[in-house]
């Protein structure tokens, strides 16, 4: 057993169809990598479930684009009923699969939205399809059991928006988060966008009280007699959560990650090759050498990868 790892976040391919600056900056927009063998997420995800994990989250890129998904849910459900499924997604094609996916086992998506203003969001994502973002929120809503919304609040650029979006989540009676912009190698000269999440809840107008928290998330909740929803706030940058992290990564190129701001890593796929027992041993020793030292901006530490389209939000 892998003791306290409980969580994996697989990125199965480092394409989107969107291009978010502050994710997919310029240099990464014709980036393209999909892994080719379906048969190695299933045997990676064999071995992680038999070694404790029980929650997997699916990621990218945007993990939609990957045309095996559904097929890949219902084998983690076969697999074990008990695994929780969920995905991180930014609604555009859920207009048309949130329904498929809900059939396939999906038990939860977290929906990255990050204005309610169609013009802006063209210019955060470089793409005009707020719309499509919007009908896959809805439709979400309505076939897959738990949708959560993401926010990346960045200064300048939506910070104006924090009570917008609540108010948006409130009325689709639908919890919210905002997330602290992380910095990763590309996105490093964007820095002085960054705002804390305590500046946030400190320009919202409600009389916020905490909530009793699932100690493995690494959302703060709060609640408000205003509010029919919570809202949560995951503050990586100013606050650092790696006490109670129970998580490992896979992406799509086959490497197992035990932390974002660690490059300790071993080609999991490859190791596969040589059977369970190898891939077990691997394992196991990337989780050991897991150090919890987290990012922070104060120690100038900042991620070892190129931006999280290639880790996964
Ligand atoms: N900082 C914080 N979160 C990020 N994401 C992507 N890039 C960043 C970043 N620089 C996360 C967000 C988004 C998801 C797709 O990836 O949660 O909703």
């Amino acid at each position: 057993m892998i003791n306290r790892i409980k969580y994996l976040r697989i990125s199965l391919l480092n394409s989107c169809n969107l291009n978010c600056f502050y994710c997919r900056p310029p240099q990464q927009e014709n980036d393209t990598y999909v892994s080719k063998n379906y048969t190695n997420y299933q045997n990676s995800i064999k071995l992680l479930h038999t070694l404790g994990v029980e929650k997997i989250r699916f990621t990218g890129g945007e993990p939609t684009l990957y045309k095996q998904l559904p097929e890949l849910m219902q084998f983690v459900k076969k697999t074990d009923p008990n695994i929780h499924t969920a995905m991180t997604s930014n609604a555009i094609l859920l207009k048309k699969k949130a329904e498929q996916f809900a059939d396939a086992g999906l038990d939860s998506v977290n929906i990255s939205i990050d204005t309610l203003k169609a013009k802006k969001f063209c210019s955060v994502t470089g793409r005009d399809k707020w719309q499509d973002m919007i009908d896959g929120i809805e439709e979400s809503i309505k076939y897959i059991p738990k949708v959560k919304l993401n926010t990346v609040l960045i200064r300048g650029t939506n910070d104006d928006e924090a009570n917008d979006l609540i108010q948006f989540a409130n009325r689709l009676k639908i919890d919210i988060r905002f997330i602290e912009f992380m910095p990763t190698k590309l996105n490093s000269e964007n820095s002085e966008q960054y705002i804390s999440g305590d500046e946030i809840k400190k320009r919202l107008p409600y009389n916020f009280v905490s909530t009793k928290n699932d100690p493995s998330t690494a959302a703060r909740y709060l609640s408000s007699p205003d509010l029919d929803i919570k809202v949560g706030f995951i503050n990586p940058v100013s606050h650092s959560f790696c006490a109670m992290c129970n998580r490992i990564r896979l992406t799509s190129d086959g490497r197992l990650y035990g932390c974002l701001f660690s490059g300790a890593s071993f080609n999991l796929f490859d190791s596969l090759e040589q059977g369970y027992e190898t891939a077990s041993k691997e394992v196991h020793r990337l989780i050991a050498e897991k150090t919890y030292k987290g990012c922070s901006r104060k120690t100038g530490d900042s991620a070892f990868f190129p931006s999280f389209v290639n880790m996964g939000g």
